[in-house]
């Protein structure tokens, strides 16, 4: 992997992608990313700073066969642990926690060089208004004390989903209803999660980005052509003001022909 923007005179070279499974040991290419992504000074201060971490193909899209696993490769998965590493919590839509199978993050896939005296690993945080979740899976029901699961949900949510997931994890009610994601990402600023890691999906990405909420975006672009049928890497919400916004490079990495890029939001 190398870096390819800005142009680093002497020091392109991210260096080797460490072998899978040895995740505890950072060496210098983990060391490097860690520099690279860690999340600016500003997000220690009040307001949460909230990165999201996508991957879409050349052609736009955010899945191949209603998954994002297959738009993936070795340096984009290096990176996925890198920015799970830095954050203090993984917020996620209900859609991809049902689609990919999300669980708990496991301590041997983040980098504990780069938790910062923190919990070992951070929390998985998904936004639902219906709560349909499974209880018994792992996602709720196998999170480790001190990196409990976190559900945000809204009052309109049905009162005995919430009674029956919040055996298992920390549910937080934040907001009336739906399509007001300023609730949740202030509730788990109250909890002193502030820097937030967004992995999508694509509908709580729109609403985060309509909000005005999102300060910068990681997206992989994988050298594959999906050829059309899935959706983009971001669904705009049905109501609302349009939600462009410009963006500034702060860097471009390459590795077998994925380009690993880091936007933030001009303010
Ligand atoms: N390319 C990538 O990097 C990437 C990343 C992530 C996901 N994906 C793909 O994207 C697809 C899933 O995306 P998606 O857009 O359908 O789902 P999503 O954005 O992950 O989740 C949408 C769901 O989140 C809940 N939600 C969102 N905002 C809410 C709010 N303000 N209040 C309460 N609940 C809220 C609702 O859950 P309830 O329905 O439970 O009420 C809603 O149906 C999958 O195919 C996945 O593989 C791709």
């Amino acid at each position: 992997m190398r870096q390819i923007f800005p142009a680093a005179e002497g020091a392109a070279e991210i260096g080797p992608i460490p072998r899978r499974g040895r995740r505890q040991e950072a060496g210098p290419a983990v060391t490097a990313l860690g520099a690279l992504y860690a999340y600016p000074d500003a997000a220690a201060g009040a307001a949460p700073w909230l990165r999201a971490s996508m991957v879409a193909s050349v052609d736009g899209a955010a899945s191949l066969e209603g998954r994002s696993g297959g738009l993936s490769g070795d340096a984009d998965r290096l990176v996925f642990s890198v920015l799970r590493s830095l954050a203090d919590v993984i917020l996620v839509g209900a859609g991809t926690a049902r689609a990919e199978g999300y669980r708990p993050v496991r301590d041997d896939e983040v980098w504990m060089a780069l938790r910062d005296g923190r919990a070992p690993v951070p929390p998985i945080a998904v936004v639902t208004g219906k709560l349909d979740l499974n209880d018994d899976a792992p996602l709720l029901a196998g999170s480790a004390e001190g990196a409990r699961t976190i559900v945000l949900t809204t009052e309109a949510a049905p009162a005995a989903r919430r009674a029956a997931v919040a055996r298992h994890a920390d549910v937080v009610v934040a907001g009336r209803d739906a399509g007001a994601p300023a609730a949740a990402v202030g509730a788990l600023a109250a909890r002193g999660y502030r820097r937030v890691l967004v992995e999508g999906g694509p509908g709580l990405l729109g609403q985060i980005t309509a909000a005005g909420l999102l300060d910068e975006i990681c997206v992989t672009v994988s050298p594959v052509l999906e050829g059309g049928r899935a959706g983009r890497i971001m669904a705009a919400p049905q109501a609302g003001p349009g939600a462009a916004a410009g963006l500034r490079l702060a860097h471009v990495l390459e590795d077998h022909g994925f380009l690993l890029c880091r936007y933030l939001r001009v303010r």
